[in-house]
């Protein structure tokens, strides 16, 4: 079948399989040609198969030689439909590693769930033994309880409702965003998907299990940003549930000597995620029009590549909380000036000039498969 990309409002519900494997390759290939590293060698990574996740589980197999198994929650190709991007990429990745010499399991199934924990334990205890890194780059809409009940997080402000600027993806003009805010029982809901009890529980289970190396270092990840998008994200409720990982992160510290848990804040960038965001797309692409006219833009594999060669094995790398900046570049005044400057600027007439519609635009198709340089669009794909 011939695929094009579907795009509905902040999501393409098709995906390229061809596509995602040379976008997968690509990112292999730029974590090679930076060189290799001393480090962990066997690595969990949970969320592993989109975003910073995937870029993760590149970065580590690739620049450190790590045996990886990657946890997901990806849609399989019944035949019709095509299956979600993070499913082809997490295939294409386990093959290629293969040929590279090195192992990569991946399991598909929620992580939240005590299942799918007790399935990675005996995955570990049978192929791996012990792992030495666990990553935890989960960025979930729901979580369901064991005794079933569902958690669904919302993404609204807290306090104040707050209304600004934002891009309206389906036809690149600018309109305002109205966010309403959260209720006591929003906010605990989004802290239960989007904070750290999970992360812990995870750590928790691995320890009990033994599966734990005696020096082990466990990373998860946020973002802050500038004051722009604190209403909807810092301060907001997503924000809150970014408050309750880094408490988490302190109580993994206290409770386990022999882990070294680390949050990093990466940067703002074009994933699955933060494309739901509102307001925040016109934010990031004012962003990288500054980021990329300065030279200084990254993606998510240039962040965790960065991040896990020059500054996760390096504890002297954090800031006075502790936390790892991979959002060093740009929160830098010379970057937060003009983006705060064009925010205040920005409008239909000048968007296509002061932001980068299209490096959007890039970045989203190419999350899909899709406008990848060398992938023939026109040819028939197996899409299972
Ligand atoms: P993403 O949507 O690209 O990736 C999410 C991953 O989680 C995917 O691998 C998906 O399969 C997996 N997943 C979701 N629900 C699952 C479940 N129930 N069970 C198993 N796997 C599940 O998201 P992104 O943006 O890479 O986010 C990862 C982390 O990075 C999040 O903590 C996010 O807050 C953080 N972050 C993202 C930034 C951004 O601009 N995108 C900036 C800074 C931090």
């Amino acid at each position: 079948m011939v695929v094009e990309p579907r795009v509905k409002d902040f999501i393409c519900t098709t995906a390229h399989p061809v596509g995602c494997a040379a976008n997968v390759k690509n990112q292999i290939e730029y974590v090679k040609s930076k060189g290799k590293a001393e480090g962990p060698k066997k690595v969990l990574v949970i969320g592993a198969s989109t975003g910073y996740g995937l870029a993760s589980r590149i970065s580590v197999a690739y620049g450190y030689g790590a045996d990886t198994l990657g946890v997901m929650f990806e849609k399989e190709s019944n035949g019709r439909r095509t299956a979600s991007a993070g499913f082809y990429n997490t295939r294409a990745f386990e093959e290629q590693a293969h040929k590279d010499g090195l192992y990569a399991k991946s399991i598909n199934g929620d992580a939240f769930s005590v299942e799918i924990k007790e399935q990675v334990i005996n995955t570990i205890k049978e192929d791996l033994g012990k792992v030495d890194m666990i990553v935890y780059s989960l960025a979930a809409p729901r979580r369901t309880m064991p005794d079933g009940t569902r958690y669904t997080s919302v993404l609204k402000t807290v306090g104040e409702e707050y209304t600004n600027k934002t891009l309206v993806l389906k036809d690149n003009t600018i309109t305002e965003a109205h966010m309403s805010s959260a209720t006591e029982e929003e906010i605990n809901a989004t802290i239960k998907v989007m904070g750290g009890e999970d992360w812990i529980d995870w750590m928790k289970a691995l320890n009990d299990a033994g599966v734990l190396a005696d020096k082990v270092i466990t990373v998860a990840y946020s973002y802050i940003g500038p004051k722009i998008t604190f209403p909807i994200y810092a301060e907001g409720s997503i924000g809150q549930a970014k408050k309750d990982l880094y408490k988490s992160c302190d109580i993994i510290n206290e409770r386990w000597s022999q882990i070294k848990a680390k949050v990093a804040i990466n940067k703002a960038l074009v994933t699955q995620s933060s494309a739901a965001i509102p307001i925040v797309p016109l934010y990031i692409t004012l962003l990288y029009k500054v980021m990329k006219d300065k030279g200084l833009h990254e993606g998510c594999i240039e962040q965790m590549q960065r991040l896990f060669m020059d500054k996760i094995l390096d504890d002297s790398q954090v800031d006075e909380n502790g936390f790892v900046r991979m959002d060093d570049w740009e929160m830098r005044d010379d970057v937060q000036s003009v983006v705060a400057e064009r925010w205040d600027t920005v409008s239909n007439d000048n968007v296509k000039e002061i932001a980068d519609i299209d490096g959007y635009w890039e970045d989203f198709y190419n999350m899909f498969g899709f406008k990848i340089d060398g992938v023939d669009y026109s040819a028939d794909v197996d899409i299972m």
